[in-house]
């Protein structure tokens, strides 16, 4: 089955307003015709209205990183999904690896979010990933399939039909060291197969399943050629136009 590539580029806790805005007119300018390939940025909050209002009629989404469980309430300091889509955003990141470990997230907390942006008419961009000492135990797609298993549980196909994945190994997140291409469509295949034993086939078959792990221009057409491999999502190489806009183009050739 077809799917359309996407990339999304995760700007983590850089480029306030004033930033985000200028790689918001470069992304414009380079990315405004672009019919092949789906992009998405994820501003950090503060930075949205600048973004979504640059990017407006473009066809580059803007996602949030994050959102709250619950619709409004007492949380002090938190966003909810309600906001960030009143905000302009049409996607948010759950359960990056970052937010599980120093915020801790579990994978209760990330079906919660999951829910609240379905409900909210978010896509979720839902991230999951195995630690390094994880992978070295041969336990990898276990862990990864359990964090599958509480992130979409209770959900039914029409609920997979709005999200994406993202495999995230944390060993290769900012730390210059990418998964082989191997490594990352087994472990995609692996999902996809764990998928198809709980959801009908064409919601699997439909579904995108992006890479993110230190992708950078060097690597990103490797990765992006493999059959399940659906798109990139990119931290530090989504800061700067000259790194970021080589991943698009490499996810542009493979579709
Ligand atoms: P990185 O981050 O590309 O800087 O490794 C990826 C991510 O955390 O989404």
């Amino acid at each position: 089955m077809a799917r359309r590539p996407f990339v999304v580029g995760n700007w983590k806790m850089n480029l306030g307003p004033g930033e985000a805005d200028t790689l918001a007119i470069a992304l414009k300018r380079a990315l405004w015709d672009r019919q092949a390939v789906d992009v998405s940025v994820a501003p950090p909050y503060l930075s949205i209205p600048e973004v979504v209002n640059r990017l407006r009629a473009t066809g580059i989404g803007v996602a949030a990183q994050n959102c709250h469980g619950q619709p409004a309430g007492a949380f002090t300091g938190e966003v909810s999904a309600p906001m960030v889509r009143a905000a302009g955003c049409t996607q948010v990141l759950i359960g990056h690896s970052e937010r599980r470990q120093y915020f801790g997230e579990t994978d209760e907390s990330v079906n919660l979010k999951i829910r609240a942006a379905l409900d909210a008419d978010l896509e979720p961009i839902v991230c999951v990933g195995e630690a390094l000492f994880v992978r070295e135990a041969g336990k990898a797609v276990a862990v990864v399939e359990q964090q599958l298993e509480g992130a979409l549980s209770g959900l039914g196909s029409e609920a997979l039909e709005r999200c994406t994945l993202a495999y995230e190994p944390v060993w290769a997140i900012g730390t210059g060291r990418t998964a082989s291409p191997e490594q990352a469509e087994d472990m995609h295949r692996a999902i996809r197969t764990w998928l198809s034993g709980r959801f009908p086939k064409a919601a699997v078959g439909a579904l995108r399943i992006l890479y993110g792990g230190s992708v950078t221009p060097a690597n990103a057409a490797l990765l992006l050629a493999q059959p399940d491999i659906d798109g990139a999502l990119v931290g530090g190489a989504s800061l700067k136009i000259e790194t970021f806009l080589p991943i698009v183009e490499a996810a542009t050739t493979r579709s």
